[in-house]
C-alpha cells in the first residue's frame, strides 16, 4: 500500500474539481482497511469510494482512504432467486450489466447510474421506478473506530428516498466493504411503469421486453438526458426533487397550475426540482466554467476548470431563485466537502 502526499482528486470525482488530498492511499482487501485504519487511528480520515456523488469545495486536510475492493461472486440460490455479493470498490454500472448478462433481474432500471457498488446503499439510489431498497438484503461495513465487521440488513437502513442510516446515525462510522443483492432468475418483475422507459420500448417495437431490452432503454433514456462525466464533469442530479405536505403544495399549485407533481403518500407530494429549476430560467445556463445542464436541468456541469466554489455558488443561486419563485426550499443531494 503506497501513501501519497499532495495527491491530485481530479481524476476521483465525477465533477473533475481540482483538489488535493493530504495524504492518499487506495486499500485493496479488508486486511488492508484494517491495517490502514489501525496505523493511522488518530487521523483524520476520508472515505472516498467512486467520488459521483460529492462536490469538493477544499482540499482535503487529511487521509483519503480510496475504497478499491474487487470482486463478485454468487452466495446462494434456488430455484427462482440468486443472492449476489459484490465487493464495495466493482464499478457499479459494470456489476449491472453482469447481472444481466446472467438473466438475474432486479437492477436493470438502475443501469448506467455512476458511482460503486460499495455507496449504492448510502444514498439509497434508484431510477425509473426502482431503488436500491427492493433488492438490497445486507451489507458489510467496518466500524473506523474498532475495525470490527458488522453486518446491516436491509431492515436496519431505514431507506427513504436518496436516504439511509449511512447519512444519518451511522454517518462517519462505519465502511461499507461489500453488499449482497437478491436477484431474480425467473418471473422477472420488468418495471417499465416509468412513462419514459415505455416510449422508448415503443419507439423500438418492443412487446415483451427482456432484462436486456429494458436496460438498453434505460441507457439510451439517461445518455439523451444526461451528461457523461468522461465528458462533462457533473455529479447527477445535484438536487432532491423536494417533497412537500399536500396542504401546503395546494397552495402552491393554485398559484402555479402547470407544476408537475408525483403523489408519494396520503399527505405529501414530490415535486420535480428539474422543473422548478427550468422554469426559473436556469436550464442550460452557463457562468465562467459552471452550469446548469441544457437537457436535464437538475444536474449542474462543468464545462472543464470550474472550482468546486464556483459550483456551489451556482447551486446557492438556484436554490435562492427558485425559493423566491415558489416558496420551495430545494436541497443538495450531492455530499458538499
Ligand atoms: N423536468 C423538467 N425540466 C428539466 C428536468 C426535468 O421540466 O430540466 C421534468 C420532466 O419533464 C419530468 C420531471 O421533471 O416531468 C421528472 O424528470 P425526470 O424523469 O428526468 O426525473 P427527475 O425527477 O428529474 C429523478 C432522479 C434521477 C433519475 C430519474 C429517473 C432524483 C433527485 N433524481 O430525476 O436520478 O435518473 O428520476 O428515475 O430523484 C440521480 O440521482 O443522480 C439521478 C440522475
Amino acid at each position: 500500500m503506497e501513501i501519497q502526499s499532495n495527491f491530485s482528486l481530479k481524476k476521483h470525482n465525477t465533477f473533475g474539481i481540482e483538489a488535493k488530498a493530504k495524504q492518499f492511499v487506495a486499500v485493496h482487501s479488508v486486511n488492508e482497511l484494517k491495517t490502514i485504519l489501525e496505523e493511522y487511528k488518530s487521523e483524520k480520515k476520508f472515505i472516498l469510494g467512486g467520488g459521483s456523488n460529492m462536490l469538493l469545495t477544499k482540499d482535503i486536510e487529511a487521509l483519503v482512504i480510496h475504497i478499491d475492493l474487487k470482486g463478485k461472486k454468487i452466495i446462494k440460490e434456488d430455484d427462482d432467486f440468486v443472492w449476489v455479493e459484490s465487493q464495495a470498490g466493482e464499478t457499479w454500472h459494470e456489476f449491472v450489466l453482469w447481472t444481466i448478462d446472467n438473466n438475474f433481474g432486479g437492477l436493470e432500471n438502475m443501469s448506467l447510474i455512476p458511482g460503486n457498488v460499495g455507496t449504492t446503499p448510502v444514498q439509497n439510489i434508484g431510477a425509473y421506478g426502482t431503488e436500491i431498497k427492493d433488492t438490497f438484503v445486507s451489507c458489510e461495513a467496518m466500524n473506523i473506530e474498532t475495525q470490527k465487521i458488522k453486518t446491516f440488513i436491509n431492515a436496519e437502513c431505514n431507506f427513504g428516498y436518496r436516504e439511509s442510516i449511512f447519512k444519518n446515525e451511522a454517518k462517519d462510522q462505519y465502511i461499507i466493504t461489500s453488499v449482497v443483492y437478491k436477484l431474480t432468475k425467473r418471473n422477472h418483475k420488468i418495471n417499465i411503469s416509468y412513462g419514459d422507459i415505455s416510449a422508448e420500448l415503443a419507439k423500438n417495437n418492443i412487446t415483451n421486453p427482456t432484462l436486456k431490452d429494458v436496460s438498453n432503454a434505460v441507457i439510451s433514456i439517461r445518455q439523451s438526458k444526461l451528461p457523461d462525466p468522461k465528458e462533462l464533469g457533473n455529479s447527477g442530479s445535484f438536487f432532491k426533487n423536494p417533497i412537500l405536505l399536500k396542504s401546503n403544495f395546494e397552495k402552491i399549485h393554485q398559484k402555479f397550475p402547470e407544476m408537475k407533481y408525483y403523489e408519494v403518500s396520503e399527505t405529501e407530494v414530490k415535486v420535480p426540482a428539474g422543473w422548478l429549476i427550468e422554469q426559473a430560467g436556469f436550464k442550460g445556463k452557463r457562468f465562467g466554467d459552471a452550469g446548469v445542464h441544457k437537457n436535464q436541468a437538475l444536474v449542474l456541469v462543468n464545462y472543464g476548470n470550474a472550482t468546486g466554489q464556483e459550483i456551489l455558488a451556482v447551486s446557492r443561486e438556484v436554490q435562492k431563485t427558485v425559493f423566491e419563485k415558489f416558496g420551495i426550499h430545494i436541497e443538495a443531494e450531492v455530499n458538499v466537502i
